[in-house]
């Protein structure tokens, strides 16, 4: 018990590692107070350009991975776990005064590992709407309510589903303002 609250514990750690607020630094800007104003891949892309939106984006997904992979060593209940403390740390970063992202890359390394089939259905899904207007925002919302679904089709365990459920939820609340700016024709679409 102890040793899987620690392993919870470290993949919150992880999860907080603010990659996309590191790079930005880097470069001498408040990733905060730029575009959306998201530490996310996307506005990291949008306010740096694709190198740096690239960085961020595998950062956040390989710790997503990385504290999945680590609660699988224990078992599939301690994998969702750590995840699921890897999402928050992304979300509410012990490095950031408990500010963060909007956890898609990082639920994207996670479900990698815990169901990849739904996982790679709900990326189909992503390609599918970005392609249809390049909003990121609405191919992230759509995707992340396509997960439980997905994960449910292909018979997943139970946690799992309820697991990848509870993100899409969270996943989408995150994005309230981002659906704001779509119902009043306002969102960012990317690359423009
Ligand atoms: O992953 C976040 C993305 O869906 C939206 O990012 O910066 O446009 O709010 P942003």
């Amino acid at each position: 018990m102890l040793k899987l609250l620690g392993f919870a514990l470290l993949a919150y750690l992880i999860g907080s590692f603010p990659t996309g607020y590191l790079l930005a630094r880097l470069k001498g800007v408040n990733i905060f107070e730029r575009g959306s104003g998201n530490i996310g891949a996307t506005n990291v892309w949008r306010t740096l350009g694709p190198f740096y939106g690239t960085l961020a984006f595998i950062g956040d997904a390989g710790k997503g991975a990385l504290a999945a992979y680590l609660g699988m060593c224990l078992g599939p209940t301690a994998a969702v776990l750590t995840g699921a403390a890897a999402l928050v740390g992304h979300a509410f970063s012990v490095f950031l005064r408990f500010r963060g992202g909007k956890m898609v890359a990082t639920a994207l390394g996670v479900f990698l590992l815990l169901a990849p089939k739904a996982t790679l259905g709900a990326l189909a899904v992503w390609i599918f709407v970005f392609a249809l207007g390049r909003y990121v925002s609405l191919a992230s919302i759509i995707a992340a309510g396509s997960l439980p679904i997905l994960a449910s089709a292909f018979r997943y365990p139970r946690s799992i589903c309820i697991f990848s459920l509870l993100t899409a939820v969270v996943v989408i609340l995150r994005h309230r303002d981002n659906i704001r700016r779509l119902l009043e024709g306002r969102e960012h679409r990317f690359g423009r």
